[in-house]
């Protein structure tokens, strides 16, 4: 079975999609469910307790598990000079702590069945854009966990894949900004990024893309 975190929409739930269409046993955690999922533990990945139960709910799950895509994930926009702590606790407990919490959490599962692990980033972790400090910080400290991930699973046949995506058309802008007019010409499509990742997660065993930069390009 393959495991993804927020596959109720976006990037997310085009994998979910692609994974259910290659006849793979989808389990999906997020606060909304997926419709491509088998299972869905329905449940906030914010705090520790809920990232718990979500652990123990995979825990219970006979299947072994394929890989664990860690795609939910919020943004903020936020001028310096108004970042306020509720959110930079917002974006470090959902895109940072519940990556870190699960896989502690799954160890001993991941370990046993030899699971993949995503995390994903974005290319702001791997530069920064004006306003997103805190997202570019938690998307920073994603790489960071991933690399530290490779070393944890040295010798063992874990890969773990730290993918760092450029734009890709969803409604995460208009769930942090409130505004639905984003231009999103140029801007890649979910599912295209989904498909790569897939591509990626099917390789061989013994060939682990450890980082991957997807830029979007302007197609004049
Ligand atoms: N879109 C881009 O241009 C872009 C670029 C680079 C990287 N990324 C990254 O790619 C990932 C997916 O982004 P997307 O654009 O596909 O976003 P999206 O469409 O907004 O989907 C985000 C997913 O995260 C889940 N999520 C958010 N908060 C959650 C919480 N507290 N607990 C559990 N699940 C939660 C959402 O589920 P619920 O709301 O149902 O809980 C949803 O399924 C994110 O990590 C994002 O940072 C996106």
């Amino acid at each position: 079975m393959i495991v993804i975190t927020g596959a109720s929409d976006g990037l997310g739930l085009q994998l979910a999609r692609l994974y259910q269409e290659a006849g793979k046993k989808v389990v999906n955690i997020s606060r909304r469910p997926c419709k491509y999922a088998d299972v869905n533990i329905e449940l906030s990945l914010r705090e520790g307790p809920d990232i718990k139960k979500a652990a123990d709910a995979v825990t219970a799950l006979d299947d072994e598990i394929e890989a664990i895509v860690y795609c939910a994930g919020v943004l903020s926009v936020q001028p310096l000079g108004e970042i306020d702590e509720s959110e930079i606790k917002r974006l470090m407990s959902t895109n940072v702590k519940s990556q870190i919490l699960l896989t502690s959490y799954l160890l001993e599962r991941i370990e046993h069945d030899v699971a993949d692990i995503v995390c994903v980033s974005s290319t702001v972790g791997t530069k920064a854009y004006l306003d997103q400090a805190v997202y570019g910080a938690s998307k920073w400290a994603v790489r960071g966990f991933a690399k530290n991930l490779q070393e944890e699973f040295r010798n063992k046949a874990n890969r773990v894949i730290s993918f760092c995506p450029g734009g890709f058309e969803s409604k995460i802008f208009e769930k942090a900004t409130g505004k639905s007019n984003q231009d999103f010409t140029h801007w890649m499509k979910a599912e295209d990024v989904a498909r790569f990742m897939k591509q990626i997660l099917d390789l061989p065993k013994n060939m682990e893309v450890s980082e991957v930069i997807v830029n979007r390009k302007a197609i004049k």
